[in-house]
């Protein structure tokens, strides 16, 4: 059957190279983006269309005649504790919205992400593993974890494909990053090219889970494209290739530039990194669907740096 793909919040960090990645496989009029801001200029069909709004999107899918969403369109962890009942809102109804098309049967099958924000501060922070204690403590992992339970109610329940993964901190030079606590990873090669400098908001030992994002993108296409069968987590699954610090960061990126320095004001971020896990146990996806992560630490900076004159 011919894939004819929505993407919502397509606009986003993850987005703006998802649909590229998309169009390069199924062909550029396969794939729709759409998000309630709309770019200067775009290369492929493209419809500015808010995620909460479940008219319009119910008719984006019949006019496009769509059958697989991936729903990207979020409030994200930092933004998301200023604006508590916003967040919540974004989060959860846009979910439902399309859970419920994809109970009618108008999506056949529907990609959602999770985060390493949907564990708390009971959880095993080493390791963590696939199933454990889940006591977030943010909004945004509240809406990730309950978003989680969600979808694996509806796949139980009335037979609806969604999947899901858990997406660590995820580092990219093509879009800005959207208001996540992962944040500085992404600015500190900015500013190291700007000013060989650069001020964290976190402290220097916070060690997180990350990963590059051409790995994330290949993770997301892979599970979408994995038979039915070999999806057992239809909650979200662990997904995760490397750890660091600030500190550490800061050190492979003096290999390439020597003289940059870098120094630490951690603020309200630092609460939330607190809680989450920092080594995640990806297991399950491995050998579910043959996950494997290709960029360690040295290969993302080095790659990074070679993007980000
Ligand atoms: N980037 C990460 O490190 C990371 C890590 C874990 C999980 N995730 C998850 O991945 C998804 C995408 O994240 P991202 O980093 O691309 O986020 P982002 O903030 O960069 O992009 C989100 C996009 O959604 C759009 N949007 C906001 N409200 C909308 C609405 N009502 N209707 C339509 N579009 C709307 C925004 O304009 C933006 O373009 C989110 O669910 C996020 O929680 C991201």
């Amino acid at each position: 059957m011919e894939k004819r793909i929505l993407i919502l919040g397509a606009g986003g960090q993850i987005g703006t190279e998802l649909v590229q990645s998309l169009r390069e496989v199924y062909g550029q009029d396969q794939v729709i983006a759409s998000d309630l801001k709309v770019p200067e200029h775009t290369e492929g069909p493209f419809v500015a269309l808010d995620a909460t709004d479940g008219a319009a999107v119910r008719k984006t899918i019949e006019d496009g005649k769509v059958d697989q969403v991936y729903l990207l369109a979020a409030m994200l962890s930092a933004t998301a504790e200023k604006l508590p009942r916003k967040g919540w809102d974004l989060n959860m109804d846009s979910l439902f919205i399309c859970l419920e098309l994809a109970k009618e049967g108008l999506i056949r099958k529907l990609y959602w992400p999770s985060s390493i924000a949907a564990f708390g501060p009971t959880t095993p922070k080493m390791g963590t593993p696939q199933h454990t204690i889940a006591e977030p403590t943010t909004v945004y992992g509240i809406s990730k974890f309950a978003g989680e339970r969600w979808c694996a109610w509806y796949h139980h329940n009335h037979g609806v494909d969604v999947r899901s993964l858990r997406y660590p901190g995820l580092i990219s030079y093509t879009a800005p990053p959207g208001g996540g606590t992962t944040d500085y990873a992404v600015d500190i090669f900015h500013q190291a090219r700007k000013k060989g400098h650069y001020t964290s908001f976190l402290r220097s030992d916070t060690l997180l889970p990350m990963m590059y994002m051409p790995d994330a993108i290949r993770a997301t296409m892979e599970l979408m494209e994995a038979p039915a069968e070999q999806i057992k987590q239809r909650g979200s699954y662990n997904l995760a290739a490397f750890s660091f610090s600030p500190e550490s960061l800061a050190q492979e990126i003096k290999k390439h530039l020597p003289d940059f320095t870098i120094d630490y004001a951690p603020d309200f971020r630092q609460a939330i990194a607190d809680s989450w896990p920092q080594v995640i146990n990806d297991e399950a996806a491995r050998s579910d669907w043959h996950w494997a992560h290709r960029y360690d630490l040295e290969a993302m900076v080095a790659d990074m740096l070679a993007h980000i004159k």
